[in-house]
Formats: C-alpha cells, sequence, structure tokens
C-alpha cells in the first residue's frame, strides 16, 4: 500500500511513517550482519533448495509446486512426482513427470486431477535420483461441511524480520489451508524498508531476473518453506509483488524514466510471480486477472479478489489538513462513480459468486481495508466526515457502494448474507461491523447502532503483517481514539504481529489473533490475543472466544 505519511501525533521516538500508507521507508529496525549463503561455489548444489508448496485446492486437484536447481549451463530437466495418502508415502494414489527449462527459470507446477475430496495428501519430487522433502496438502471438502479451519497472513517482508507467525502456522495441523493476501514480497532494495535481513538483489527489483531473484531468496526461508510444505496457499497479490501503489496503468513506486515501461515491468513480475508461486493461472491470455473461487462444500465460498493490476484506477491524493495529518473528503473526483477498485467485469464476476453460491458463509479475500478509517466523524447526510486513506476501500466509494448493494439486494436479487471480508494491508488488526453510515446512530435512515450491531450488513476482520512494522501505541491510546471516530470497529490492535485464525462452521464464523513476540530473531512464543464472531444470519460482530484444535488431526509431513 501507499506512501509514506503522517496521520496521526506520534509519541516521542517513535514513527508511524508508512502506516496507513504502508511503505518506503519506515520504522527504526535492528542491523544484523548478512546470512551467510547457502551454497558455496566448492559444493554441489543441493536440487530442492526452494523446497516444495502446494496451493490452489479444489475438490479433486492441487497444485503441487518446487524449484530445482541443476548444475550450470543445463537446459531441459526432467522431474518425477508422487503423491499418496500417507506420509511415508506407501499409499500411492499418482506417479507422474513434468519438464521444466530455464525459460520458467526450473521451477515446477504440476496440477493432479482426480483427487477425493477433504483428503490429506503427502506428495514428493524426485531428480536424478535425489528427493525433494515431503510435502502435505489438502483437497476441498465437498458437500455436507460441518468445519473449516484457515490460517491468513499478508504483508511477509523479508527484510524486516524472522517469519516466526509462517512457522506457527506450519505447526498446526488442522488447517484446510492458508490464505495470503498479499504483500507475500516486497520489492525494495538493500536499507529501503527493514535492513534486519539483506535483500537479494539488492537493488529494487525491476528486471525478470530481479523478481525470479526476489522470489527464490523467499522460497529459501526456512520458516516460509516450514509452512508452504504443511498445508495449501491460496494466495493474491497486492501491490509490492509488482511495486509499491499499483493501479492498473501505473505505481507509486514506479518511475517509468529510469525503470522503463509500465507494462513491460508488470508482465516480467507477474511472470516470476507465476513460476514461483503454487498459483493456478486462470487464463493464460489475462494474466493480470488472477481472482478465484474456492468452494468448501456447503459451507464456505472464497473469493479471491484482485484489486491492484486488473481494473483499479489512480489514487487521489488526500490534502485537507487535520489534527492527525492530511485527510480527504468524498467529493469531487471521490465521488466519481467510474472510478473503480475491481474493474467493471470483476465486480460483476463478485456479483455472480455472492449470488449464485449455495454455500453458507461468503468469504472475501482482498487487499485494502473495506471499512472507513476516519480521521474526523460525521454521518452522511452531513458530508461523511473526512477519510485516512486514498489507497484503501474509502478513496473509491462509489465502488464500495456497489459492493454494499450486492449485500443488501435489490428489486431482482435478493441479499446475501453471511458476507466476511478479510483483509491484510495495514500491518495492524482489526474487527469491523461493515456499515455504509456508521456515524448516523439512526437505523431508520440507513445509519448503525454501535451498542446492538444493527445497521451491519456484513462484517471484516484485517489481520496483522507477519513482519512489516506496524504503529507504536504502547497505551492503546491511538486505538482508542480511532475506534472514539469509528465506532464500527469492535477491536484495534496497532502494534502487533502475527496473523488470524478462522473457524468456520454452520452457526458462526470466529476470528481469531495470534501475534508472536518478535521479528527480530527466530522465536518460537505466540499469544493468543482476541477473537470476534458473525452468528449465521446477523452480519455483525461479537466478542468471541479461543476456538478448539479439531481433533485427531491429519499427521504433519514429516
Ligand atoms: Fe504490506
Amino acid at each position: 500500500m501507499g506512501r509514506p505519511t503522517k496521520i496521526i501525533p506520534l509519541p516521542a521516538g517513535t514513527s508511524r511513517r508508512g502506516f496507513f500508507k504502508r511503505s518506503g521507508s519506515a520504522a527504526a529496525v535492528l542491523a544484523v550482519a548478512p546470512l551467510a549463503p547457502l551454497t558455496t561455489s566448492a559444493q554441489p548444489v543441493a536440487p530442492f533448495q526452494h523446497g516444495v508448496a502446494s496451493g490452489d485446492p479444489l475438490a479433486d486437484r492441487v497444485i503441487l509446486w518446487t524449484r530445482v536447481s541443476p548444475a550450470a549451463g543445463r537446459g531441459a530437466v526432467t522431474v518425477s512426482y508422487v503423491v499418496a495418502t500417507d506420509p511415508g508415502l506407501t499409499q500411492v494414489v499418482q506417479r507422474g513427470v513434468a519438464k521444466t527449462n530455464p525459460g520458467r527459470d526450473f521451477t515446477i507446477k504440476v496440477d493432479p486431477t482426480g483427487l477425493r475430496p477433504g483428503t490429506t495428501y503427502y506428495y514428493r519430487f524426485t531428480v536424478d535420483g535425489q528427493n525433494s522433502p515431503i510435502g502435505r496438502t489438502r483437497t476441498l471438502p465437498a458437500g455436507a461441511t460441518p468445519r473449516v479451519r484457515l490460517a491468513v497472513v499478508s504483508c511477509s517482508n523479508h527484510a524486516f524480520g524472522y517469519f516466526n507467525a509462517y512457522r506457527r502456522i506450519a505447526e498446526r495441523a488442522d488447517l484446510d489451508a492458508v490464505i495470503h493476501l498479499g504483500d507475500y514480497f516486497y520489492e525494495y532494495g538493500t536499507g529501503q524498508y527493514g535492513n534486519l535481513r539483506t535483500p537479494e538483489p539488492a537493488v529494487e527489483t525491476v528486471t525478470l531476473s530481479d523478481y525470479r531473484t526476489r522470489h527464490a531468496q523467499y522460497k529459501r526461508d526456512a520458516d516460509s518453506q516450514a509452512m508452504l510444505r504443511q498445508h495449501p496457499l491460496i494466495a493474491i497479490w497486492d501491490d509490492h509483488e509488482v511495486t509499491n501503489d499499483s493501479w492498473r496503468d501505473g505505481a507509486q513506486n514506479h518511475q517509468p524514466g529510469t525503470e522503463g515501461d509500465w507494462g513491460t515491468r508488470v508482465n516480467v513480475a507477474l511472470q516470476a510471480y507465476y513460476e514461483w508461486m503454487p498459483v493456478r493461472l486462470p487464463d493464460v491470455t489475462k494474466r493480470r486477472e488472477n481472482q478465484r473461487a474456492f468452494t468448501f462444500g456447503n459451507l464456505l465460498e472464497l473469493v479471491m479478489l484482485e484489486q491492484r493490476l486488473s481494473g483499479r484506477s489512480q489514487q487521489l491524493p488526500a490534502t485537507i489538513p487535520t489534527p492527525f495529518g492530511n485527510g480527504f473528503v468524498q467529493t469531487g473526483a471521490f465521488a466519481d462513480p467510474a472510478r473503480t477498485l475491481l474493474g467493471a467485469p470483476q465486480e460483476a464476476w463478485l456479483a455472480n459468486r455472492l449470488r449464485t453460491t449455495g454455500a453458507r458463509w461468503k468469504f472475501l479475500g482482498q487487499g485494502v481495508m473495506f471499512a472507513q478509517i476516519k480521521l474526523q466523524a460525521a454521518p452522511l447526510a452531513q458530508g461523511g466526515g473526512v477519510f485516512a486513506n486514498s489507497d484503501q476501500w474509502d478513496g473509491y466509494q462509489p465502488a464500495r457502494d456497489r459492493v454494499y448493494a450486492m449485500f443488501k439486494g435489490d428489486a431482482n436479487n435478493a441479499p446475501v448474507n453471511n458476507c466476511v471480508v478479510l483483509t491484510g494491508d495495514i500491518h495492524s488488526s482489526w474487527a469491523a461491523d461493515l456499515t455504509q453510515d456508521p456515524n448516523n446512530p439512526n437505523t431508520a435512515t440507513g445509519g448503525y447502532n454501535a451498542m446492538t450491531g444493527e445497521g451491519s450488513r456484513a462484517v471484516e476482520f484485517v489481520g496483522t503483517s507477519v513482519t512489516s512494522p506496524g504503529l507504536a501505541d504502547p497505551t492503546g491510546s491511538t486505538a482508542a481514539l480511532l475506534r472514539s471516530i469509528n465506532p464500527h470497529f469492535k477491536y484495534i490492535q496497532l502494534t502487533q504481529r502475527g496473523y488470524m485464525l478462522m473457524d468456520v462452521t454452520p452457526d458462526k464464523t470466529v476470528g481469531e489473533w495470534w501475534f508472536v513476540d518478535t521479528v527480530d530473531s527466530i522465536s518460537n512464543v505466540q499469544t493468543f490475543a482476541a477473537a470476534y464472531e458473525a452468528q449465521n444470519g446477523s452480519n455483525r460482530l461479537t466478542v468471541s472466544a479461543q476456538t478448539t484444535p479439531r481433533p485427531n488431526p491429519p499427521a504433519l509431513a514429516p
């Protein structure tokens, strides 16, 4: 997300640069010596040093991924793979071979079909007689589905520290999948945004070689390998997978004069993305349009939205001074209905998915905050107040109203209940009732009752970052101030790193926030922080309790 901007007065000695507009060279971090390289030229290259991964599970198939590191000068390489129902790989259900070559950076992606729904599988690749680590994955359930458990992550910046959150997720054996909501990697060069670990290459990623090298570094991370080896990934990109504050025709962190044509940069970034991520390419002729849907039986429909490259209109500047920094109001260009985050085709696709799914719960996995963050409160009848961040849905109010229209229904379409928005991007933790007029207490005129939640049409769970910096708020005073202006938020925590856990049953969806104690070093400490739930049919949040793990989960991969 966006440019560094001061929003709220800071306690002495802290920095909020890049928080609401998260990016740039923000918070101070510890400097340490770079890690030693994994191999030297005198050693043979391990063939599977980037681990294994799986992703985009469906009821009958799942993508299996790896990358081979062949001897220098080698051309095409043939890799075999095996899929089994046991961690010892004795109950084999599929075998196959796949070819790779320098044209796809020696990455391998296979998509075996004919698998059984709701089933855990184990898999392994082999090349030149050498085996990869054993991976574990799971297909989506079909039919009557009593429960789904998902981990949700975003904003995993290698330069800002260690992926302890990934390791904690790897240890959870009872998950159906891991959802990554974007900023899987960051494009910056050495010292530009985090300096706890040194990026490869040292420069900002611009060329195909740059993007491949950065992806390779992230895939060599041990905690990342642990998570991707144990669970299928369902990922969308946000902006940093290409560059900061991207939109359809450009980005804040793209300078055509020195970095070349925008379309070329997007093409090479997405080429590397599809090579290195266990993501199914929906249409080879439309690589920017990677919105996808995942059906967990009759319980959950998960739609993953593309909000940067296929349709998004350019961000508008915030120019109105407030005591907290510059904001903006919903007038002028901000009120232009032609502006869009999703683009018209994806809006129509989303409406169709929401209206036609037979699943009880509808999750919208997406990048930027859907709920309003206001710096000055006012009901819509008095202009709606002053908003903080024009890169998120607040900057695209008419487009957001079109999504509300899907929730609310109309003469031709029934209301869509049980919608749950999942969000990353903002490096902090929030729970929100979704209502169009949160500062209007009169529900008879479309307002919202903060005590009862009446007037809420859906709910939002915003997960904090894996490593990217949040905001120093040691006493919680900033969170309290934001809640006083924005009564639709039930929970705001601005300082911690970690992940979310979603527990979905027919009666309710519970979202839990789990925090790690540090990202400055490898640590196994995590803390349950809070839980909120939406009950079936309520479309609003209430305080919940920590859920219990599933009994007898399938064994983790050895
Ligand atoms: Fe981020």
